[in-house]
């Protein structure tokens, strides 16, 4: 039977082995999904297990997406320009760590009809997911892709990647037509995002990385003031879904059933 693990740090609450195993039991694969937390000395072990064939891939999550790269024997290209490593899997001996952050960003506006071709985007972050966001929205074309965050310094470093990227002061709004939660903040309760809603107006676009709460402080305000909302809960199952192909070449199927099974979580 093969073995599969999300290794991170905390990792309780991840969702990945209830959706692999989902997926793995519907198309009838010999294998097993499982959870793993570790601390950043693991990760030279774990490695060498996909190296020995005691496991057979691995998905990182935080706050490894980065720290595992020097440990790899290659990184893809969006790998290396996002220095963000979520899926991780043997070919030919090597250990390569890919990124399916940014594809599951990209499958996700697809997947709820959302254009971005010639739109203003507002992201909020710079940190381990943002590059993944930046790539994706560079791929499908925005107009223009401006990023706050509370240490500017962070958001000016990404500019080094991304040279058009428009840098502002934390606490500034600038004219948008989405709006990216890319930071932490909502994954609890008291969390709160200082935005002035009612001149931001309705009809704009929020989105929140985070999916669990569902709906978060940003994303409840947005709705009061009729924007349209989405959390990150399709990007969550479209990363898994690419992983999911890379490791089994399979592309499974996000349906009613998967969508409930994190609904019920
Ligand atoms: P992760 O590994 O989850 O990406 P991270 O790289 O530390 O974690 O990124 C967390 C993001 O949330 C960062 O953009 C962080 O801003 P800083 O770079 O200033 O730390 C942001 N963030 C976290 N707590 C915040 C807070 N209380 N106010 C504003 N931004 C916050």
């Amino acid at each position: 039977m093969k073995k599969y693990l999300v290794i991170g740090n905390p990792i309780t609450h991840s969702l990945s082995p209830k959706l692999h195993n989902h997926w793995i039991k519907e198309n009838n694969i010999d294998a097993v999904y499982e959870k793993k937390l570790i601390k950043e000395v693991d990760i030279e072990k774990i490695i060498s297990e996909i190296k020995n064939g005691e496991i057979e891939g691995i998905n990182v999550t935080v706050p490894f997406k980065q720290l595992i790269i020097p440990f790899l024997d290659e990184a893809t290209p969006l790998a290396r320009e996002t220095k963000s490593v979520n899926t991780i899997y043997k070919k030919a001996g090597k250990i390569i760590g890919e990124n399916t952050d940014a594809s599951g960003f990209k499958n996700s506006l697809e997947y709820i009809k959302y254009n971005v071709k010639g739109k203003k985007i507002f992201i909020l972050g710079a940190g381990g997911v943002a590059p993944s966001i930046i790539s994706a929205l560079k791929t499908m074309g925005s107009s223009e892709i401006i990023l706050s965050n509370r240490t500017k310094e962070k958001g000016e470093s990404l500019k080094k990647i991304y040279s058009d990227l428009k840098i502002i002061d934390w606490g500034e709004t600038p004219d948008f037509d989405l709006i990216i939660n890319a930071t932490s903040l909502g994954l609890k309760e008291e969390d709160e995002i200082k935005l002035n809603y009612s001149s931001i107006g309705s009809n704009k676009f929020f989105y929140d990385v985070i999916y669990n709460p569902r709906r978060t402080k940003f994303l409840s305000k947005a709705k009061e003031f009729s924007n349209q909302i989405e959390n990150g809960k399709y990007m969550f199952v479209f990363q898994a879904q690419h992983a999911f192909e890379i490791w089994h070449g399979i592309k499974p199927k996000i349906d009613k059933k998967v969508l409930e099974l994190l609904e019920n979580d």
